[in-house]
Protein backbone atom coordinates (compact mmCIF):
# COMPACT_ATOMS: atom_id res chain seq x y z
CA UNK A 1 0.00 0.00 0.00
CA UNK A 2 1.28 3.49 -0.94
CA UNK A 3 -0.15 6.76 -1.46
CA UNK A 4 -3.73 8.18 0.47
CA UNK A 5 -6.05 6.57 2.34
CA UNK A 6 -8.92 6.66 0.70
CA UNK A 7 -12.40 5.95 2.31
CA UNK A 8 -15.52 5.32 0.31
CA UNK A 9 -18.07 6.15 2.45
CA UNK A 10 -21.44 3.57 0.90
CA UNK A 11 -24.20 5.97 2.71
CA UNK A 12 -27.38 4.94 2.25
CA UNK A 13 -28.05 5.23 -1.19
CA UNK A 14 -29.54 2.30 -3.03
CA UNK A 15 -26.92 1.91 -5.46
CA UNK A 16 -24.65 1.03 -2.80
CA UNK A 17 -26.58 -0.77 -0.02
CA UNK A 18 -27.33 -4.71 0.16
CA UNK A 19 -26.29 -6.62 -2.44
CA UNK A 20 -25.32 -3.31 -4.16
CA UNK A 21 -23.17 -2.80 -1.04
CA UNK A 22 -21.21 -6.33 -1.79
CA UNK A 23 -20.47 -5.94 -5.03
CA UNK A 24 -19.42 -2.02 -4.89
CA UNK A 25 -16.89 -3.06 -2.41
CA UNK A 26 -15.62 -5.72 -4.47
CA UNK A 27 -15.00 -3.39 -7.09
CA UNK A 28 -13.10 -1.07 -4.30
CA UNK A 29 -10.98 -4.31 -3.05
CA UNK A 30 -10.21 -4.98 -6.62
CA UNK A 31 -8.81 -1.53 -7.72
CA UNK A 32 -7.07 -1.24 -3.94
CA UNK A 33 -5.02 -4.59 -4.65
CA UNK A 34 -4.00 -3.79 -8.25
CA UNK A 35 -3.67 0.21 -7.65
CA UNK A 36 -1.58 -1.19 -3.83
CA UNK A 37 -3.84 1.80 -2.66
CA UNK A 38 -5.07 1.89 0.66
CA UNK A 39 -8.95 1.99 0.34
CA UNK A 40 -11.13 1.38 2.87
CA UNK A 41 -14.97 1.88 2.73
CA UNK A 42 -17.48 2.77 5.54
CA UNK A 43 -21.00 1.07 5.13
CA UNK A 44 -24.48 0.97 6.70
CA UNK A 45 -24.21 -1.58 10.03
CA UNK A 46 -27.05 -3.52 8.37
CA UNK A 47 -24.05 -4.59 5.29
CA UNK A 48 -21.10 -5.06 7.76
CA UNK A 49 -21.45 -8.47 7.89
CA UNK A 50 -21.73 -9.74 4.22
CA UNK A 51 -19.03 -6.69 3.14
CA UNK A 52 -16.91 -7.84 6.25
CA UNK A 53 -16.86 -11.84 4.39
CA UNK A 54 -16.32 -10.66 1.15
CA UNK A 55 -13.26 -8.41 0.88
CA UNK A 56 -10.49 -8.43 2.70
CA UNK A 57 -10.13 -4.62 2.42
CA UNK A 58 -10.75 -2.23 5.75
CA UNK A 59 -14.71 -2.13 6.63
CA UNK A 60 -16.07 0.34 8.92
CA UNK A 61 -19.16 1.48 10.22
CA UNK A 62 -20.64 4.46 9.18
CA UNK A 63 -21.80 5.31 12.57
CA UNK A 64 -21.98 4.06 16.32
CA UNK A 65 -23.63 4.55 19.40
CA UNK A 66 -21.76 5.38 22.29
CA UNK A 67 -23.67 3.70 25.45
CA UNK A 68 -22.93 0.68 27.38
CA UNK A 69 -23.96 -2.55 26.71
CA UNK A 70 -28.15 -2.91 28.46
CA UNK A 71 -31.47 -1.40 27.53
CA UNK A 72 -31.16 1.06 24.39
CA UNK A 73 -33.75 -0.30 21.75
CA UNK A 74 -32.55 0.11 18.51
CA UNK A 75 -29.02 1.17 19.05
CA UNK A 76 -25.64 -0.22 17.19
CA UNK A 77 -23.00 -0.04 19.49
CA UNK A 78 -19.34 -0.95 18.71
CA UNK A 79 -19.06 -4.08 20.28
CA UNK A 80 -21.38 -4.87 17.64
CA UNK A 81 -20.05 -3.50 14.41
CA UNK A 82 -17.12 -5.03 15.39
CA UNK A 83 -18.43 -8.75 15.91
CA UNK A 84 -20.20 -7.95 12.58
CA UNK A 85 -16.85 -7.71 10.94
CA UNK A 86 -15.98 -3.58 10.83
CA UNK A 87 -12.23 -2.59 12.04
CA UNK A 88 -13.57 1.24 12.16
CA UNK A 89 -16.26 3.52 12.18
CA UNK A 90 -16.44 6.99 10.94
CA UNK A 91 -18.07 9.15 13.91
CA UNK A 92 -20.26 12.78 13.52
CA UNK A 93 -20.75 12.74 10.02
CA UNK A 94 -22.73 16.07 9.42
CA UNK A 95 -25.38 14.05 8.17
CA UNK A 96 -25.70 11.59 11.50
CA UNK A 97 -24.16 14.61 13.79
CA UNK A 98 -23.27 14.97 17.52
CA UNK A 99 -22.26 16.87 20.46
CA UNK A 100 -18.65 17.34 20.94
CA UNK A 101 -18.80 15.64 24.69
CA UNK A 102 -20.57 12.62 22.60
CA UNK A 103 -17.96 12.39 20.20
CA UNK A 104 -15.70 12.06 22.89
CA UNK A 105 -17.26 9.18 24.52
CA UNK A 106 -17.94 7.87 21.48
CA UNK A 107 -13.95 7.36 20.65
CA UNK A 108 -13.73 6.01 23.76
CA UNK A 109 -16.36 3.55 23.65
CA UNK A 110 -15.11 2.44 20.00
CA UNK A 111 -11.98 2.33 21.00
CA UNK A 112 -12.76 0.22 23.38
CA UNK A 113 -14.10 -2.33 21.20
CA UNK A 114 -10.74 -2.24 19.18
CA UNK A 115 -12.27 0.13 16.06
CA UNK A 116 -10.30 2.89 14.20
CA UNK A 117 -12.23 6.41 14.66
CA UNK A 118 -12.39 8.62 12.03
CA UNK A 119 -14.22 11.89 13.25
CA UNK A 120 -15.97 14.10 10.70
CA UNK A 121 -15.46 17.86 11.30
CA UNK A 122 -17.43 20.87 9.73
CA UNK A 123 -15.36 23.12 10.26
CA UNK A 124 -11.79 23.79 10.99
CA UNK A 125 -12.39 25.06 14.28
CA UNK A 126 -14.41 21.59 14.90
CA UNK A 127 -11.69 19.77 12.86
CA UNK A 128 -9.49 21.33 16.05
CA UNK A 129 -11.53 20.56 18.82
CA UNK A 130 -12.20 16.74 17.63
CA UNK A 131 -8.30 16.24 16.96
CA UNK A 132 -7.36 16.90 20.88
CA UNK A 133 -9.77 13.63 21.73
CA UNK A 134 -7.17 11.93 19.12
CA UNK A 135 -8.81 10.26 16.74
CA UNK A 136 -6.82 7.74 14.03
CA UNK A 137 -8.50 10.27 11.49
CA UNK A 138 -10.22 13.42 11.40
CA UNK A 139 -11.97 14.20 8.21
CA UNK A 140 -12.99 17.40 7.22
CA UNK A 141 -15.92 18.63 4.79
CA UNK A 142 -17.95 21.35 4.61
CA UNK A 143 -21.91 20.39 4.90
CA UNK A 144 -22.73 22.53 1.73
CA UNK A 145 -20.30 20.85 -1.26
CA UNK A 146 -21.49 17.60 0.09
CA UNK A 147 -22.97 15.51 -2.75
CA UNK A 148 -22.41 18.39 -5.07
CA UNK A 149 -19.96 19.11 -7.82
CA UNK A 150 -18.13 21.29 -6.90
CA UNK A 151 -14.85 19.93 -4.41
CA UNK A 152 -13.56 21.24 -0.83
CA UNK A 153 -10.48 21.08 -2.52
CA UNK A 154 -11.72 23.64 -5.44
CA UNK A 155 -14.05 26.00 -3.09
CA UNK A 156 -12.10 25.97 0.21
CA UNK A 157 -8.40 24.89 -0.31
CA UNK A 158 -8.31 27.50 2.76
CA UNK A 159 -10.17 24.56 5.00
CA UNK A 160 -7.58 22.83 3.92
CA UNK A 161 -4.16 24.21 4.76
CA UNK A 162 -6.15 25.28 7.96
CA UNK A 163 -7.06 21.38 9.06
CA UNK A 164 -3.76 20.67 8.21
CA UNK A 165 -2.33 23.39 10.26
CA UNK A 166 -4.25 22.52 13.56
CA UNK A 167 -5.14 18.77 13.01
CA UNK A 168 -1.76 17.59 11.62
CA UNK A 169 0.80 20.01 12.90
CA UNK A 170 -0.47 20.94 15.77
CA UNK A 171 -1.72 17.44 17.06
CA UNK A 172 -0.66 15.12 15.27
CA UNK A 173 -3.91 13.46 13.62
CA UNK A 174 -3.94 12.21 10.61
CA UNK A 175 -6.26 14.63 8.53
CA UNK A 176 -8.90 13.32 5.52
CA UNK A 177 -10.81 15.71 3.43
CA UNK A 178 -14.27 15.27 1.61
CA UNK A 179 -16.78 17.24 -0.05
CA UNK A 180 -17.90 17.02 -3.94
CA UNK A 181 -14.54 15.24 -4.50
CA UNK A 182 -15.30 13.84 -8.47
CA UNK A 183 -11.59 14.21 -9.99
CA UNK A 184 -8.48 13.04 -9.70
CA UNK A 185 -6.93 16.44 -9.31
CA UNK A 186 -9.66 17.35 -6.32
CA UNK A 187 -7.32 14.30 -4.80
CA UNK A 188 -4.02 15.50 -5.99
CA UNK A 189 -4.93 19.28 -4.81
CA UNK A 190 -6.26 17.82 -1.21
CA UNK A 191 -2.59 15.96 -0.98
CA UNK A 192 -0.57 18.92 -1.97
CA UNK A 193 -2.44 21.07 0.52
CA UNK A 194 -1.08 17.93 3.40
CA UNK A 195 -4.40 16.21 3.30
CA UNK A 196 -3.33 12.14 4.09
CA UNK A 197 -6.54 11.04 2.12
CA UNK A 198 -9.74 11.64 1.46
CA UNK A 199 -13.37 10.62 1.78
CA UNK A 200 -16.16 10.36 -1.08
CA UNK A 201 -19.39 9.02 -1.56
CA UNK A 202 -21.28 10.16 -4.74
CA UNK A 203 -18.66 9.79 -7.16
CA UNK A 204 -18.67 6.81 -6.50
CA UNK A 205 -21.90 5.11 -5.45
CA UNK A 206 -23.67 6.89 -7.97
CA UNK A 207 -21.44 6.12 -11.02
CA UNK A 208 -22.81 4.53 -13.74
CA UNK A 209 -19.47 2.89 -14.13
CA UNK A 210 -17.91 2.84 -9.96
CA UNK A 211 -14.88 1.10 -11.40
CA UNK A 212 -13.60 3.43 -13.40
CA UNK A 213 -14.49 6.35 -11.13
CA UNK A 214 -12.68 5.16 -8.65
CA UNK A 215 -9.66 4.28 -10.57
CA UNK A 216 -9.80 8.08 -12.15
CA UNK A 217 -9.84 9.32 -8.67
CA UNK A 218 -6.54 7.78 -7.33
CA UNK A 219 -3.31 9.90 -8.04
O1 LIG B 1 -18.53 10.96 3.79
C1 LIG B 1 -18.21 11.47 2.56
C2 LIG B 1 -19.17 12.45 2.09
O2 LIG B 1 -19.92 13.12 3.00
C3 LIG B 1 -18.80 13.20 0.89
O3 LIG B 1 -19.87 13.01 0.04
O4 LIG B 1 -20.95 12.76 -2.10
O5 LIG B 1 -19.69 14.83 -1.56
O6 LIG B 1 -18.45 12.70 -1.98
P1 LIG B 1 -19.71 13.35 -1.48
Amino acid sequence: MHGPTIIINFKTYLSSTGENAVKLAKICEKVAIETHTDIRVAVVATDIHDVAEAVSIPVYAEHVDSYLPGAHTGSILPEHVKVAGASGTLINHSEHPMALEHVAETIKRASQAHLATVVCAATPDFAEEAAKLKPDFVAVEPPELIGGDISVSTAHPEIISQSVERVKNKHGVKLLVGAGIKTREDVIKALELGADGVLIASGVDKADDPEKALRDLIP
